[in-house]
């Protein structure tokens, strides 16, 4: 493929050089994949109220508020994901100097390919978020929590929507394994009790609700601990210093309650629609999150994000910045480094356009007024 326009360009691009277990993998999420579809539909049910007749010169898409007193280029960053080096050799160090190059945040995973000390001397002052799964060993995770601290790393991102896996029925067929040579970065060498294994004849040995098919967590004894609770956030705040944010927050209820407990921040996701199928869409979700932390902490989201306009969209109803997962992984299975960057980019221009086009020159302006919900034809 000779030019790349758009997200979806990238997309085609990385299809025609991965593999098709990697493929499935990425594509892939649980059951019926309606969560994954109605994430990337949501946005189609808002459209934008444009205004004219405004100075649109200079637009400065730079987010309202800093994170780590931060600047970054616009209110968008790459999500976490496991196992970049799936997409390329230089795995998250390729993410991390995208990152760092384009000045986006950027959230790695606890089953990242390189360790967390590796990519954070990569992406430095851009990488922020430690993304962490409490497992039922205590010692394990609370040693993650200590090494990225140790790191300089900002924020432990804890994923609250995985006590168990998804049922994704393509890495079950396609009996996903790790390529040789390929191992969670952070878990190398025995170092913790037990090794994380990462085969589907692993996972079969699963024990809890459903039959457990996500590769990345059926471990012993590394394995989530599916009696995480509320009351943990006081537990992780009392072993590090680091922010602490809740990724997987997809209702008001737990929103109020994620404050309550003193999280630092909530990010909404089901985790790209590879969790609970048939939960609703992160943009529908959205707004009933804003409207229960009412200000009291920062609110992001993911889930679906591949056009500028849908990172207007999100600001609109309220999100303070937005994250893109499978985008970077095409981007680094496109072209490393210079993928993803490509990805930033894009994702840059269209943002800009949206906002000169609907008439607003800083991020700040854009508002609840801008959207309208989609009548439907009668
Ligand atoms: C993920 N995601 C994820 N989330 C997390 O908290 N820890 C993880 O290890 C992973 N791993 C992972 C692997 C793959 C292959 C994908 C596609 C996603 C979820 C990710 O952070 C994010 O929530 C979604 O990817 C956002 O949706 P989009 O942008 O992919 O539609």
């Amino acid at each position: 493929m000779s030019v790349i326009l758009n997200i979806d360009d990238l997309e085609r691009a990385s299809h025609l050089s991965v593999d098709q277990m990697t493929w499935d993998f990425w594509a892939g999420g649980a059951n019926d994949l309606q969560t994954v579809a109605e994430n990337k539909a949501a946005f189609a049910d808002y459209r934008i109220r444009p205004r004219y007749m405004r100075d649109v010169t200079a637009v400065d898409t730079a987010p309202k508020t800093e994170i780590f007193g931060k600047k970054f280029t616009i209110p968008c960053g790459l999500a976490p994901s496991s196992m970049h080096k799936l997409a390329h050799p230089d795995g998250e160090i390729a993410t991390a100097s995208a990152a760092r190059s384009r000045n986006w945040p950027m959230a790695i995973s606890s089953y990242s390919s390189v360790s967390l000390e590796e990519a954070k001397e990569a992406g430095v002052d851009n990488l922020l978020f430690f993304q962490l799964y409490v497992f039922k060993n205590r010692e394990t995770t609370t040693d993650l929590v200590r090494r990225a601290e140790k790191a300089g790393f900002k924020a432990v991102l804890l994923t609250i929507d995985s006590p168990y896996l998804g049922l994704r029925f393509s890495e079950r067929r396609n009996k996903f394994k790790l390529p040789r040579g390929l191992e969670p970065g952070n878990f190398v060498g025995g170092r913790y009790a037990g090794p994380i294994d990462f085969s589907v004849e692993a996972k079969s040995k699963s024990k809890g609700p459903g039959t457990n098919d996500d590769l990345l967590m059926e471990s012993k004894p590394n394995v989530v601990d599916p009696a995480l609770n509320w009351d943990d956030i006081k537990w992780l705040k009392s072993i590090t210093s680091m922010e602490v944010w809740v990724k997987g927050v997809m209702t008001g209820e737990d929103a109020k309650l994620a404050v309550e407990a003193g999280a630092d921040g909530i990010w909404v996701s089901n985790h790209g629609g590879r969790q609970l199928d048939g939960c609703l869409p992160t943009l529908h979700a959205l707004p009933e999150v804003v409207d229960a932390v009412k200000g009291r902490i920062p609110v992001h989201m993911d889930g679906g994000i591949r056009r500028g306009s849908d990172i207007f969209r999100a600001l609109a109803l309220g999100a303070a910045f937005v994250w893109i997962g499978r985008p970077v992984l095409w981007g680094l299975k496109y072209d490393g480094q210079i993928g993803v960057e490509l990805a930033e980019q894009i994702l840059e221009d269209e943002f800009k356009l949206a906002m000169a086009l609907s008439g607003t020159t800083s991020v700040g302006q854009i508002s609840r007024v801008h959207l309208t919900k989609k009548v439907s034809a009668t």
